[in-house]
C-alpha cells in the first residue's frame, strides 16, 4: 500500500505525476485554502503533509494525524509550521533552500528600483493622463548607484541580493546573527555593522532576516527613526519583520523616503493607510514567483516527501532529530 498524503493547494502537473508515483495523494487543485477545520479532517489519515505558508502546522493540527511522518513545505522560510511540535511527534519538517535564492534577490532589487525611481507611482500618474510635459524638476528620484546597501539577514538570499550590488558600485554593509566567514566577507565586499550603525549609514536598508519571535517587528517606530530620512526601506522576507502602522507613520511624516514591500502582517489583508501612500511599492509576496522557480520549489518539497515516507534522510530537513526509528 502507498502511504498517504495531502497537498493543500494546487501545484504543477509533473509535481503530482511524481508524488502519485510513490504515493495515493489527495491534492486541493481547486487551490482554495482549507480551514483549520478542515485541513485536520482530511490530515486525520495522512502519513504525509505538502503545505505552504498559508497553512499552519502547529500541535493541535498534528495531534489529531497520529500516523504523520512528514510536513514538507513548499517554501524556505517556515514559521507556519511548529518545529518544536513536529520533533516532539516524530514528524520531520522539511524546507526548500537553495532554489529559490536568486529569483528572491531579483525580487528584492525590483523593488529597490521601483521604490528609488517611484515606478508604480509614476506608472499609475502616466495612466491617469497626468504627464503632460518633459519637466527637469519632474517626479525626481533616488540614485541606487553608489548608495550604501544595507543588509539585514546574510544567508544565502542576501548574499545573492549583495552579490548583485557589485555591479551598481554600491558599498555593501549588512548585519546578521554571526558574522559570515571572511572570504564571503571579501567575495562581496561587504562590512560587518552594528543594526544601530546599519540604520544609520544605508541608503537603501534591505529585510532578508527569518521571521521568528526574536525578528518581530526588529522594524518599529524607534528603529525608522533612526534610518537616513532619504533612506529606502525594503521587505522582501516576511511580515511581522516590520511594524506596519509604525512604517505607515513614517512613510506619511517623511520620516524616512519610500519602502517597497511584498510582505505584510496579516497578508493578504492590507494595512489601509499604505494604500494612501504614493511613496510606496506594494506586491503581493511574489519574491519567489518565477514558472522555473515555483516549479523547482515544488518538485523539491516532493522529493523531501518522497525521501521520508520511503525511510530516508531528506535532503532538506529542518528537524533531523526527529528521525522515526
Ligand atoms: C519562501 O519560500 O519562504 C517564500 O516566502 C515563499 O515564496
Amino acid at each position: 500500500m502507498k502511504p498517504k498524503i495531502l497537498v493543500t493547494r494546487e501545484v504543477f502537473d509533473e509535481t503530482l505525476e511524481y508524488l502519485a508515483a510513490h504515493c495515493q495523494v489527495e491534492s486541493n487543485q481547486k487551490d482554495v485554502p482549507f480551514g483549520p477545520g478542515e485541513l485536520a479532517r482530511r490530515l486525520a489519515d495522512k502519513d504525509g503533509l505538502m503545505c505552504c505558508l498559508t497553512d499552519r502546522v502547529d500541535a493541535n493540527l498534528l495531534a489529531g494525524s497520529p500516523q504523520l511522518k512528514v510536513v514538507a513545505n513548499i517554501a524556505v522560510g517556515y514559521n507556519n509550521i511548529d518545529l518544536g511540535a513536529c520533533s516532539a511527534r516524530g514528524v520531520m519538517a522539511t524546507n526548500t533552500p537553495g532554489v529559490l535564492d536568486d529569483s528572491t534577490a531579483d525580487f528584492a532589487w525590483t523593488l529597490m528600483l521601483g521604490a528609488a525611481r517611484r515606478l508604480t507611482e509614476l506608472e499609475r500618474r502616466v495612466r491617469n493622463g497626468e504627464w503632460t510635459s518633459w519637466r527637469l524638476k519632474q517626479w525626481l528620484g533616488v540614485d541606487v548607484h553608489h548608495a550604501t546597501l544595507g543588509i539585514f539577514g546574510m544567508g544565502r538570499i542576501g548574499q545573492a541580493i549583495a552579490r548583485r550590488a557589485a555591479g551598481f558600485d554600491m558599498k555593501v554593509i549588512y548585519h546578521n546573527r554571526n558574522r559570515v566567514a571572511p572570504e564571503i566577507e571579501q567575495r562581496l565586499n561587504a562590512t560587518y555593522a552594528s543594526k544601530e550603525d546599519l540604520l544609520r549609514q544605508a541608503d537603501f536598508v534591505v529585510l532578508q532576516m527569518p521571521y521568528s519571535p526574536e525578528t518581530h517587528h526588529m522594524i518599529g517606530a524607534a528603529e525608522l527613526k533612526r534610518m537616513k530620512p532619504s533612506a529606502v526601506l525594503i521587505n522582501s522576507t516576511r511580515g511581522g519583520v516590520v511594524d506596519d502602522a509604525a512604517l505607515i507613520a513614517a512613510l506619511k511624516a517623511g520620516t524616512i523616503r519610500a519602502a517597497g514591500l511584498d510582505v505584510f502582517e496579516n497578508e493578504p489583508k492590507l494595512n489601509p493607510g499604505f494604500l494612501e501612500l504614493d511613496n510606496v511599492v506594494l506586491a503581493p509576496h511574489v519574491g519567489s514567483s518565477t514558472e522555473a522557480t515555483r516549479r523547482a520549489m515544488a518538485m523539491t518539497a516532493a522529493k523531501n516527501l518522497v525521501a521520508v515516507l520511503t525511510g530516508a534522510m531528506p535532503p532538506n530537513p529542518l528537524n533531523p532529530e526527529a528521525r522515526r526509528r
